[in-house]
């Protein structure tokens, strides 16, 4: 089998090509266009593998794509590729509208062109919108009424209703996935724990939005991972599976478990000006996947976090270059006057 990955040079990409690459013999095509969370340096041990290649194009470009697929003729396409920081489409959403609406469209409309077995689109719990943070008896289920906050979510929403849409209209054989917060190796600086991570192990102050008090539903990154592999071998056509493991913290709890596992203090945290529509509370009903693929997730979150840490100790250079450069531009403003 071919399978083209797109995204595959950003965080939950390059750790599915490399669960693809540690667990099957399938040809592994990375598109990537190599934004400012794309990094080619990710992927270098992937690149030694005789059954990956990377091409670096840009998924809303209609001419490239369809040149890929004319080119790889893949079986399968997983679409990682996105916009996929909510602070950033608050700022500006119109890039969201078009890597993660036109992107998809694209692709959809190569798979229509080209034929394929499957094509798999990564979406996300925020399609959902929030819970309630009094109502802990409350998670989303693949029924949940799609009801989005930000113009992040807003476009993986769009993107969702497209998909069910070129499956319905035209038969391309499609699933969606729609996973919690991931966290673990290779996840860019911005994000909440690598954020925290970092900024902790240089003694920054580490910006709490709000009262801290929103919670997140975490799952470590490889068991999504595996998740999204049982999905594209054995997932039904037309389906939606919801990826989540039931590991709920308050982000203030989160924040205090990387100050504790660094030797740090809790003096460090800072609390700033809430995000605008912040959403209070994601968490995941994973029954659906868990009874009929038999998916679970292996790695508790006092687990992984700890992973988490340990590999963003053992790996500065990786964080070392990304916050070195751009970066800091992007952080200046976003909390310079927060
Ligand atoms: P990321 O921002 O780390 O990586 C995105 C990748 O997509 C980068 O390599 C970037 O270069 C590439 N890309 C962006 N625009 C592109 C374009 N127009 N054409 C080709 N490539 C492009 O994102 P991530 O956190 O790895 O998320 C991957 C996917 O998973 C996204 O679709 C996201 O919505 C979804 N998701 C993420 C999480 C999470 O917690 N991070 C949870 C659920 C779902
Ligand atoms: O739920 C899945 C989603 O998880 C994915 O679809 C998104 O692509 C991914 O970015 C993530 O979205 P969040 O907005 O939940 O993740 P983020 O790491 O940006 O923030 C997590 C929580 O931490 C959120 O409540 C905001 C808060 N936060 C974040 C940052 C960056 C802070 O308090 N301070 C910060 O500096």
């Amino acid at each position: 089998m071919t399978i083209i990955v797109t995204g595959g040079a950003g965080f939950i990409g390059a750790n599915f090509v490399y669960h693809q690459l540690k667990h099957h013999d399938d040809k592994i095509v990375c598109v990537d266009k190599l934004t400012y969370a794309g990094n080619l340096e990710t992927l270098d041990a992937a690149l030694k593998s005789a059954q990956f290649s990377f091409i670096r194009a840009d998924i809303a470009d209609r001419d490239a794509v369809y040149k890929i697929f004319a080119d790889v003729k893949p079986d399968v396409v997983v679409n990682f590729a996105a916009e996929s920081h909510v602070d950033r489409s608050i700022e500006d959403p119109e890039l969201f509208l078009r890597t993660n609406i036109i992107g998809t469209s694209v692709l959809l409309d190569a798979c229509r062109k080209f034929g394929i077995k499957r094509f798999h689109q990564v979406s996300t719990d925020e399609v959902y919108g929030d819970l309630p943070l009094d109502r802990p008896d409350l998670f989303f289920t693949e029924t949940t009424n799609l009801h989005t906050s930000s113009p992040y979510s807003a476009s993986k929403a769009a993107a969702d209703l497209l998909v069910q849409a070129y499956q319905r209209t035209y038969q391309i054989p499609a699933t969606i996935s729609r996973c919690s917060n991931n966290y673990g190796p290779f996840h860019f600086p911005e994000k909440l724990i690598p954020l925290m991570i970092i900024n902790a192990l240089n003694d920054k102050p580490l910006p709490v939005y709000g009262t801290g008090d929103n919670v997140r539903d975490w799952l470590y990154v490889e068991d999504h991972c595996a998740a999204i592999d049982l999905i594209i071998r054995r997932g039904t056509v037309g389906e939606v599976y919801n990826i989540g493991g039931h590991n709920e913290r308050t982000n203030l709890d989160v924040v205090k478990t990387i100050v504790h596992i660094l030797g740090k203090s809790e003096e460090l945290i800072q609390f700033v000006t809430d995000r605008k529509g912040h959403d209070r509370r994601y968490a995941i009903d994973p029954t659906k996947i868990s009874t009929e693929l038999g998916w679970t997730p292996q790695t508790s979150f006092d687990d992984g976090i700890r992973l988490t840490v340990d590999w963003y100790l053992s790996n500065r250079a990786w964080w070392e270059k990304i916050i070195s450069g751009e970066y800091q531009t992007y952080y200046a403003r976003m909390y310079g006057d927060r």
